[in-house]
């Protein structure tokens, strides 16, 4: 067979092996066979030396038309692969536009929050700013300092989770922050709420939660009274539940206040007639309150023969269960979005 004829055989027989090769793997393997450096054509051109002088020519332009040809192939059929490989892509990751979307579901403000918030708006007109103390307390900031020694009876009534270091513990009121907030002011007058966790070591039941919120109220300057810490919590009630509440005012007992009093609330279910809500008192327990006792005064470093204040610690879970009859503690921390969308 002379140059030429074997240059067309070698062209029939690359395009026939090109036309079957169906996938990118059997492409690259016709390119290196036929185009390599060590292919077909490779080694039909590198033949076309030997040849006669004068047959040269003519083989020569041959064998570039059969080289310009096949790599054409090359190329289209390369292209050809990528666009039907495109199309499977596109038909199999197709989205179908006219299915109805998921709805993204939209959280909301947790309960125990939203009345914080309500509690934060209401105090701040009245000129209470919100003081930050923390969760880990100390046993001295925590009952020392309020007037509870160790051994003190009191502190019966706050089962107490304690580390592993007995000088400190999960802070069982807000009122420690009392004594941070007094510190930090000394001795100018002071306006704050205090709000946040406390923990009880308590078994858990339907009216109370190892963990719950406090808000702690506290205000010291010169000529504070009595009559101040009513008028605020009046003022209080009536913005968070409405206006006219009747408030009560019973003596009780705290060790950091003197005369210490827990304040009730007309019940907001039946106005004071008694029902099931105020267990037929007419009243609901709002907060623990009182003058702030002297000791504790001087313990925030304020003179006591000077300075006078009134504190107050309610739980704003408890003030939402009234608001919105919720008779289990326990749905506020359980995380289950059947209660929390309710609000
Ligand atoms: N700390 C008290 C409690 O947790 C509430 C309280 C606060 C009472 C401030 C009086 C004054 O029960």
């Amino acid at each position: 067979m002379n140059m030429l004829d074997q240059l067309k055989a070698l062209e029939q027989e690359a395009l026939a092996t090109l036309a079957a090769a169906l996938d990118a793997a059997s492409l690259e393997e016709w390119r290196v066979a036929v185009l390599g450096r060590k292919g077909t054509l490779t080694h039909a051109l590198r033949g076309l030396g030997q040849l006669p002088r004068d047959e040269r020519p003519a083989a020569g332009a041959e064998a570039n038309r059969v080289k310009d040809r096949l790599e054409a192939a090359f190329t289209t059929r390369q292209e050809t692969m990528q666009q039907a490989e495109i199309a499977r892509a596109l038909a199999a990751e197709a989205v179908d536009v006219t299915l109805p979307g998921r709805p993204p579901s939209l959280g909301r403000i947790h309960p125990s929050n939203a009345v914080l918030r309500r509690i934060y708006a209401i105090f701040g007109q009245m000129g209470f700013q919100v003081y930050d103390a923390p969760d880990v307390e100390l046993d001295e900031v925590n009952f020392q300092l309020l007037n509870i020694p160790p051994d003190h009876p009191a502190r019966d009534m706050q089962d107490t989770f304690y580390t592993k270091d007995p000088r400190v513990l999960l802070r069982t009121h807000t009122s420690p922050g009392q004594i941070r907030a007094m510190r930090d002011h000394a001795p100018a007058p002071l306006r704050v709420i205090l709000p946040g966790k406390c923990f009880r070591y308590e078994q858990v039941t339907a009216r109370s939660e190892f963990m719950f919120h406090q808000v702690e109220g506290l205000a010291v300057g010169k000529g504070i009274t009595m009559a101040d810490l009513k008028g605020t919590l009046q003022e209080f009630a009536n913005q968070l539940y409405g206006a006219g509440r009747h408030l009560r005012f019973r003596c009780s007992y705290f060790p950091f206040v003197e005369p210490g009093v827990e304040v009730d609330m007309d019940c907001i279910l039946c106005g004071g007639q008694g029902c099931r809500l105020c267990k037929y008192s007419g009243w609901l327990e709002i907060s623990g309150a009182g003058m702030v006792h002297p000791v504790v005064l001087r313990n925030g470093g304020y003179d006591p023969e000077v300075y006078s204040g009134f504190a107050f610690g309610m739980g704003p879970e408890r003030i939402t269960m009234l608001k919105h009859r919720i008779d289990d503690i326990r749905y506020f921390f359980s995380n289950d979005v059947r209660f929390l969308e309710q609000f």
